[in-house]
Protein backbone atom coordinates (compact mmCIF):
# COMPACT_ATOMS: atom_id res chain seq x y z
CA UNK A 1 0.00 0.00 0.00
CA UNK A 2 1.20 3.79 -0.80
CA UNK A 3 1.59 6.00 2.12
CA UNK A 4 -0.43 8.88 2.15
CA UNK A 5 0.94 12.33 1.62
CA UNK A 6 -1.02 15.54 2.23
CA UNK A 7 -0.06 19.37 1.89
CA UNK A 8 -2.24 22.54 1.05
CA UNK A 9 -1.19 26.39 0.26
CA UNK A 10 -2.52 29.40 1.71
CA UNK A 11 -4.24 31.78 -1.18
CA UNK A 12 -2.82 34.30 -0.12
CA UNK A 13 -1.39 35.86 -3.06
CA UNK A 14 -0.42 35.26 -6.63
CA UNK A 15 1.87 32.33 -6.44
CA UNK A 16 5.91 33.12 -7.40
CA UNK A 17 8.34 31.49 -8.47
CA UNK A 18 9.65 30.41 -5.13
CA UNK A 19 6.24 28.73 -4.21
CA UNK A 20 6.35 26.66 -6.96
CA UNK A 21 10.40 25.47 -6.81
CA UNK A 22 9.79 25.34 -3.09
CA UNK A 23 6.53 23.91 -2.44
CA UNK A 24 4.68 23.27 -5.65
CA UNK A 25 6.82 20.87 -7.83
CA UNK A 26 8.32 19.25 -4.97
CA UNK A 27 4.86 18.86 -3.81
CA UNK A 28 3.05 17.48 -7.05
CA UNK A 29 6.87 14.60 -7.51
CA UNK A 30 4.85 12.86 -4.96
CA UNK A 31 2.19 11.86 -7.02
CA UNK A 32 4.48 9.30 -8.40
CA UNK A 33 5.00 7.78 -5.17
CA UNK A 34 2.59 8.30 -2.76
CA UNK A 35 -1.63 8.46 -2.74
CA UNK A 36 -0.97 11.92 -2.72
CA UNK A 37 -3.52 14.82 -1.16
CA UNK A 38 -3.63 18.54 -1.96
CA UNK A 39 -5.56 21.20 -0.89
CA UNK A 40 -5.93 25.22 -0.66
CA UNK A 41 -5.60 25.78 2.75
CA UNK A 42 -8.63 28.98 2.25
CA UNK A 43 -9.47 28.83 6.23
CA UNK A 44 -5.88 29.68 6.82
CA UNK A 45 -5.94 32.80 4.59
CA UNK A 46 -9.08 34.66 6.78
CA UNK A 47 -6.38 35.46 9.55
CA UNK A 48 -4.65 37.89 6.64
CA UNK A 49 -7.21 38.12 3.72
CA UNK A 50 -10.03 40.67 4.50
CA UNK A 51 -11.32 41.17 1.44
CA UNK A 52 -13.97 39.47 -0.36
CA UNK A 53 -13.40 39.74 -3.46
CA UNK A 54 -9.53 39.30 -3.35
CA UNK A 55 -10.29 35.97 -1.24
CA UNK A 56 -12.50 34.44 -4.09
CA UNK A 57 -9.78 35.39 -6.72
CA UNK A 58 -6.90 34.27 -4.85
CA UNK A 59 -8.38 31.52 -4.29
CA UNK A 60 -9.26 30.91 -7.88
CA UNK A 61 -5.73 31.83 -8.79
CA UNK A 62 -4.22 29.19 -6.27
CA UNK A 63 -6.75 26.41 -7.83
CA UNK A 64 -5.72 27.08 -11.29
CA UNK A 65 -1.99 27.52 -10.54
CA UNK A 66 -1.75 23.66 -9.38
CA UNK A 67 -3.86 22.56 -12.01
CA UNK A 68 -1.61 24.34 -14.70
CA UNK A 69 1.62 23.16 -12.87
CA UNK A 70 0.21 19.29 -13.26
CA UNK A 71 -1.64 18.54 -10.15
CA UNK A 72 -4.10 15.60 -12.12
CA UNK A 73 -7.32 15.77 -9.97
CA UNK A 74 -8.39 12.23 -11.66
CA UNK A 75 -4.69 10.35 -9.70
CA UNK A 76 -4.98 12.52 -6.80
CA UNK A 77 -7.66 14.16 -4.09
CA UNK A 78 -7.81 18.10 -4.50
CA UNK A 79 -9.92 20.01 -2.74
CA UNK A 80 -10.81 23.28 -0.76
CA UNK A 81 -10.12 23.39 2.80
CA UNK A 82 -13.76 25.04 3.61
CA UNK A 83 -15.63 22.30 1.62
CA UNK A 84 -14.79 19.96 4.40
CA UNK A 85 -16.59 20.61 7.63
CA UNK A 86 -15.29 17.57 9.15
CA UNK A 87 -11.76 19.39 9.26
CA UNK A 88 -13.50 22.21 11.57
CA UNK A 89 -15.42 20.59 13.82
CA UNK A 90 -11.94 18.69 14.47
CA UNK A 91 -10.23 21.44 15.30
CA UNK A 92 -12.73 22.11 18.11
CA UNK A 93 -12.34 18.30 19.63
CA UNK A 94 -8.35 19.21 19.21
CA UNK A 95 -8.33 22.05 20.80
CA UNK A 96 -9.98 20.73 23.66
CA UNK A 97 -6.56 18.65 23.69
CA UNK A 98 -4.28 21.45 23.21
CA UNK A 99 -2.35 22.97 26.53
CA UNK A 100 -2.82 26.68 25.73
CA UNK A 101 1.33 26.78 26.49
CA UNK A 102 2.14 24.31 23.56
CA UNK A 103 0.31 27.55 21.27
CA UNK A 104 1.62 30.60 23.44
CA UNK A 105 5.36 29.17 21.95
CA UNK A 106 4.27 28.51 18.17
CA UNK A 107 6.87 30.83 16.25
CA UNK A 108 4.14 32.97 14.45
CA UNK A 109 2.00 33.93 17.73
CA UNK A 110 5.42 34.35 19.50
CA UNK A 111 7.23 36.77 16.84
CA UNK A 112 3.50 39.10 16.90
CA UNK A 113 4.16 39.03 20.81
CA UNK A 114 7.79 39.74 21.01
CA UNK A 115 7.10 42.65 18.71
CA UNK A 116 4.29 44.28 20.55
CA UNK A 117 6.16 43.79 24.16
CA UNK A 118 9.60 45.66 22.19
CA UNK A 119 7.20 48.75 20.85
CA UNK A 120 6.00 48.97 24.69
CA UNK A 121 2.37 48.10 23.23
CA UNK A 122 -0.11 45.27 25.44
CA UNK A 123 1.40 41.78 24.37
CA UNK A 124 -1.64 40.50 22.33
CA UNK A 125 -2.31 43.66 20.79
CA UNK A 126 -3.70 43.22 17.05
CA UNK A 127 -3.57 39.18 17.45
CA UNK A 128 -6.52 37.65 16.72
CA UNK A 129 -7.71 33.93 18.18
CA UNK A 130 -7.27 33.05 14.21
CA UNK A 131 -3.42 33.53 14.09
CA UNK A 132 -3.45 31.89 17.76
CA UNK A 133 -5.05 28.96 17.03
CA UNK A 134 -3.60 28.59 13.57
CA UNK A 135 -1.67 25.53 14.49
CA UNK A 136 -4.72 23.87 16.01
CA UNK A 137 -6.40 23.93 12.39
CA UNK A 138 -3.71 22.76 10.60
CA UNK A 139 -3.36 20.16 12.96
CA UNK A 140 -6.88 18.97 11.81
CA UNK A 141 -6.34 19.53 8.57
CA UNK A 142 -3.42 16.92 8.38
CA UNK A 143 -5.38 14.24 11.14
CA UNK A 144 -8.16 14.53 9.89
CA UNK A 145 -6.90 12.51 6.40
CA UNK A 146 -4.66 10.38 8.78
CA UNK A 147 -1.44 10.91 6.30
CA UNK A 148 1.70 9.88 6.71
CA UNK A 149 4.14 12.27 5.23
CA UNK A 150 3.61 16.28 4.84
CA UNK A 151 5.77 18.01 2.30
CA UNK A 152 6.32 22.05 3.74
CA UNK A 153 8.78 24.16 3.89
CA UNK A 154 11.71 24.44 6.66
CA UNK A 155 9.22 26.96 8.30
CA UNK A 156 6.08 25.03 9.22
CA UNK A 157 8.60 22.07 10.61
CA UNK A 158 7.30 23.41 14.09
CA UNK A 159 3.60 23.16 12.69
CA UNK A 160 4.03 19.55 12.52
CA UNK A 161 5.28 18.48 15.63
CA UNK A 162 2.41 20.51 16.96
CA UNK A 163 0.54 18.12 15.43
CA UNK A 164 1.96 15.01 16.57
CA UNK A 165 1.56 16.36 20.06
CA UNK A 166 -1.64 17.18 19.86
CA UNK A 167 -2.36 13.47 18.04
CA UNK A 168 -0.43 12.03 20.59
CA UNK A 169 -2.43 13.86 23.65
CA UNK A 170 -5.48 12.51 21.70
CA UNK A 171 -4.41 9.14 21.19
CA UNK A 172 -3.10 8.48 24.51
CA UNK A 173 -6.64 9.70 26.24
CA UNK A 174 -9.06 8.09 23.47
CA UNK A 175 -6.92 4.85 21.69
CA UNK A 176 -5.11 4.61 18.29
CA UNK A 177 -7.13 6.77 15.94
CA UNK A 178 -5.39 9.90 14.89
CA UNK A 179 -2.07 9.09 12.50
CA UNK A 180 0.77 10.47 13.57
CA UNK A 181 2.49 12.42 10.16
CA UNK A 182 6.01 12.94 9.54
CA UNK A 183 7.43 16.06 8.14
CA UNK A 184 9.37 15.58 4.48
CA UNK A 185 11.41 19.00 4.17
CA UNK A 186 13.33 19.06 1.18
CA UNK A 187 16.88 20.00 2.21
CA UNK A 188 17.77 20.50 -1.39
CA UNK A 189 15.50 23.13 -2.29
CA UNK A 190 16.88 26.33 -1.50
CA UNK A 191 15.47 29.96 -0.62
CA UNK A 192 14.95 31.52 -4.10
CA UNK A 193 15.82 35.08 -3.57
CA UNK A 194 13.49 37.67 -4.96
CA UNK A 195 14.45 40.70 -6.64
CA UNK A 196 16.16 42.46 -3.60
CA UNK A 197 18.18 39.25 -2.44
CA UNK A 198 15.73 38.80 0.36
CA UNK A 199 14.05 35.51 0.55
CA UNK A 200 11.57 35.66 -2.00
CA UNK A 201 7.86 36.51 -0.60
CA UNK A 202 4.47 38.08 -0.82
CA UNK A 203 4.98 39.80 2.25
CA UNK A 204 8.47 41.71 1.40
CA UNK A 205 6.71 42.36 -1.98
CA UNK A 206 9.47 41.06 -3.85
CA UNK A 207 8.50 38.28 -5.79
CA UNK A 208 8.52 37.18 -9.15
CA UNK A 209 4.91 36.13 -10.34
CA UNK A 210 4.77 32.37 -11.71
CA UNK A 211 1.92 32.84 -14.90
CA UNK A 212 2.11 36.38 -15.21
CA UNK A 213 2.11 37.71 -18.65
CA UNK A 214 5.36 37.97 -21.06
CA UNK A 215 5.27 42.09 -20.10
CA UNK A 216 4.56 41.55 -16.64
CA UNK A 217 7.72 38.96 -16.57
CA UNK A 218 9.86 40.93 -18.33
CA UNK A 219 9.07 44.31 -16.18
CA UNK A 220 9.91 42.24 -13.20
CA UNK A 221 13.09 40.74 -14.24
CA UNK A 222 13.99 43.73 -15.11
CA UNK A 223 13.63 45.19 -11.95
CA UNK A 224 15.99 42.77 -10.35
CA UNK A 225 17.91 44.82 -7.96
CA UNK A 226 21.91 44.50 -9.21
CA UNK A 227 25.34 46.61 -8.02
CA UNK A 228 26.16 49.62 -10.28
CA UNK A 229 29.25 47.78 -12.28
CA UNK A 230 29.75 48.34 -15.74
CA UNK A 231 29.86 46.04 -18.75
CA UNK A 232 33.27 45.52 -19.00
CA UNK A 233 34.07 45.15 -15.33
CA UNK A 234 34.24 41.89 -12.89
CA UNK A 235 31.46 40.74 -11.19
CA UNK A 236 30.97 38.45 -8.36
CA UNK A 237 28.31 35.61 -8.58
CA UNK A 238 28.07 34.76 -5.44
CA UNK A 239 26.90 38.25 -4.59
CA UNK A 240 24.46 38.20 -6.89
CA UNK A 241 20.84 37.58 -6.83
CA UNK A 242 20.25 38.17 -10.51
CA UNK A 243 23.04 34.78 -10.70
CA UNK A 244 21.08 33.26 -8.14
CA UNK A 245 17.60 33.15 -9.62
CA UNK A 246 19.49 32.71 -13.19
CA UNK A 247 21.24 29.56 -11.60
CA UNK A 248 17.51 27.89 -11.00
CA UNK A 249 16.63 27.34 -14.74
CA UNK A 250 19.39 27.51 -16.48
CA UNK A 251 21.49 24.07 -17.59
CA UNK A 252 24.51 23.52 -15.54
CA UNK A 253 26.93 24.33 -18.53
CA UNK A 254 25.00 28.06 -18.97
CA UNK A 255 25.29 28.64 -15.18
CA UNK A 256 29.18 27.48 -15.44
CA UNK A 257 29.59 29.91 -18.60
CA UNK A 258 27.80 32.65 -17.21
CA UNK A 259 30.31 32.02 -13.81
CA UNK A 260 33.55 32.67 -16.37
CA UNK A 261 31.73 36.01 -17.74
CA UNK A 262 30.88 37.27 -14.83
CA UNK A 263 34.37 37.09 -12.96
CA UNK A 264 36.29 38.17 -16.51
CA UNK A 265 33.91 41.17 -16.75
CA UNK A 266 32.46 42.10 -20.47
CA UNK A 267 29.43 40.51 -19.52
CA UNK A 268 26.34 43.26 -18.58
CA UNK A 269 22.94 42.66 -16.26
CA UNK A 270 21.14 44.11 -19.21
CA UNK A 271 22.33 40.67 -20.99
CA UNK A 272 21.53 38.66 -17.91
CA UNK A 273 18.09 39.93 -17.28
CA UNK A 274 17.03 39.28 -21.07
CA UNK A 275 18.24 35.94 -20.80
CA UNK A 276 16.60 35.13 -17.73
CA UNK A 277 13.49 36.63 -19.12
CA UNK A 278 13.64 34.35 -22.11
CA UNK A 279 14.42 31.09 -19.78
CA UNK A 280 11.12 31.76 -16.98
CA UNK A 281 9.03 32.41 -20.37
CA UNK A 282 10.12 29.41 -22.18
CA UNK A 283 9.51 27.32 -18.59
CA UNK A 284 6.16 28.85 -17.98
CA UNK A 285 4.80 29.40 -21.36
CA UNK A 286 2.92 26.08 -21.29
CA UNK A 287 1.37 26.43 -17.59
CA UNK A 288 0.54 29.67 -18.52
CA UNK A 289 -1.61 28.73 -21.10
CA UNK A 290 -3.25 26.49 -19.18
CA UNK A 291 -3.50 28.55 -16.40
CA UNK A 292 -5.25 31.90 -18.56
CA UNK A 293 -7.35 29.25 -19.62
CA UNK A 294 -8.48 28.02 -16.28
CA UNK A 295 -9.12 31.42 -15.31
CA UNK A 296 -10.92 31.92 -18.09
CA UNK A 297 -13.31 29.43 -17.15
CA UNK A 298 -14.08 29.47 -13.50
CA UNK A 299 -17.09 26.66 -13.75
CA UNK A 300 -14.45 23.92 -15.17
CA UNK A 301 -12.20 24.59 -11.44
CA UNK A 302 -15.76 24.86 -9.46
CA UNK A 303 -16.18 21.27 -10.92
CA UNK A 304 -12.31 20.16 -10.49
CA UNK A 305 -13.21 21.30 -6.44
CA UNK A 306 -16.69 19.86 -5.99
CA UNK A 307 -15.85 16.40 -7.63
CA UNK A 308 -12.63 16.91 -5.04
CA UNK A 309 -14.57 17.63 -1.74
CA UNK A 310 -16.94 14.19 -2.52
CA UNK A 311 -13.48 12.29 -2.64
CA UNK A 312 -12.10 14.36 0.81
CA UNK A 313 -15.10 13.59 2.43
CA UNK A 314 -15.44 10.17 1.72
CA UNK A 315 -12.01 10.07 3.84
CA UNK A 316 -13.17 12.96 6.32
CA UNK A 317 -16.40 11.49 7.58
CA UNK A 318 -15.68 8.24 8.61
CA UNK A 319 -12.35 9.12 10.66
CA UNK A 320 -14.92 11.71 12.24
CA UNK A 321 -17.66 9.21 13.09
CA UNK A 322 -14.66 6.79 14.89
CA UNK A 323 -13.43 10.02 16.77
CA UNK A 324 -16.71 11.27 17.75
CA UNK A 325 -17.75 7.55 19.15
CA UNK A 326 -14.17 7.60 20.64
CA UNK A 327 -15.30 10.68 22.75
CA UNK A 328 -18.52 10.09 23.76
CA UNK A 329 -20.72 12.03 21.19
CA UNK A 330 -22.13 9.10 19.34
P1 LIG B 1 5.15 33.71 0.99
O1 LIG B 1 6.42 33.80 1.82
O2 LIG B 1 5.35 34.31 -0.36
O3 LIG B 1 3.92 34.26 1.70
P2 LIG B 1 4.06 31.15 1.67
O4 LIG B 1 4.50 31.33 3.09
O5 LIG B 1 2.62 31.23 1.33
O6 LIG B 1 4.88 32.18 0.74
O7 LIG B 1 4.68 29.78 1.15
C1 LIG B 1 4.00 28.74 0.50
C2 LIG B 1 5.00 27.64 0.23
O8 LIG B 1 6.05 28.09 -0.66
C3 LIG B 1 5.73 27.15 1.49
O9 LIG B 1 5.85 25.74 1.45
C4 LIG B 1 7.09 27.80 1.43
O10 LIG B 1 8.09 27.02 2.06
C5 LIG B 1 7.34 27.90 -0.08
N1 LIG B 1 8.15 29.09 -0.38
C6 LIG B 1 7.77 30.37 -0.21
N2 LIG B 1 8.75 31.22 -0.57
C7 LIG B 1 9.80 30.46 -0.97
C8 LIG B 1 11.12 30.77 -1.46
N3 LIG B 1 11.52 32.02 -1.59
N4 LIG B 1 11.93 29.74 -1.77
C9 LIG B 1 11.51 28.45 -1.62
N5 LIG B 1 10.29 28.11 -1.17
C10 LIG B 1 9.43 29.08 -0.85
N1 LIG C 1 0.48 26.58 7.26
C1 LIG C 1 0.88 26.24 5.92
C2 LIG C 1 1.69 27.39 5.33
O1 LIG C 1 1.59 28.50 5.79
C3 LIG C 1 -0.34 25.94 5.05
C4 LIG C 1 -1.10 24.76 5.56
C5 LIG C 1 -2.29 24.79 6.21
C6 LIG C 1 -0.68 23.39 5.49
N2 LIG C 1 -2.70 23.51 6.54
C7 LIG C 1 -1.73 22.63 6.12
C8 LIG C 1 0.42 22.74 4.96
C9 LIG C 1 -1.63 21.24 6.24
C10 LIG C 1 0.51 21.35 5.07
C11 LIG C 1 -0.54 20.60 5.71
O2 LIG C 1 2.43 27.19 4.36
Amino acid sequence: MKKISLTGIKPTGKPHIGNYLGAIKPALELTKTHDARYFIADYHALTSVRDKKLMKEQIYGLAATWLASGLDPEKVIFYRQSDIPEVFELTWILSCMTPKGLLNRAHAYKASVDTNTESGIDPDSGIDCGLFNYPILMAADILAFSCHVVPVGQDQKQHLEITRDIAQSFNQTFGKILTLPEPMIQEEVKTIPGIDGRKMSKSYKNEIPLYASPKQLKKRINQIVTDSREVSESKDPDNCNLFSIYSYFAANEAVAEKRKRYLAGGLGYGEMKSELFELIDTFVSEGRARYDELMADRQQIDQVLADGAVKARAIATPLLTRVREAIGMQ
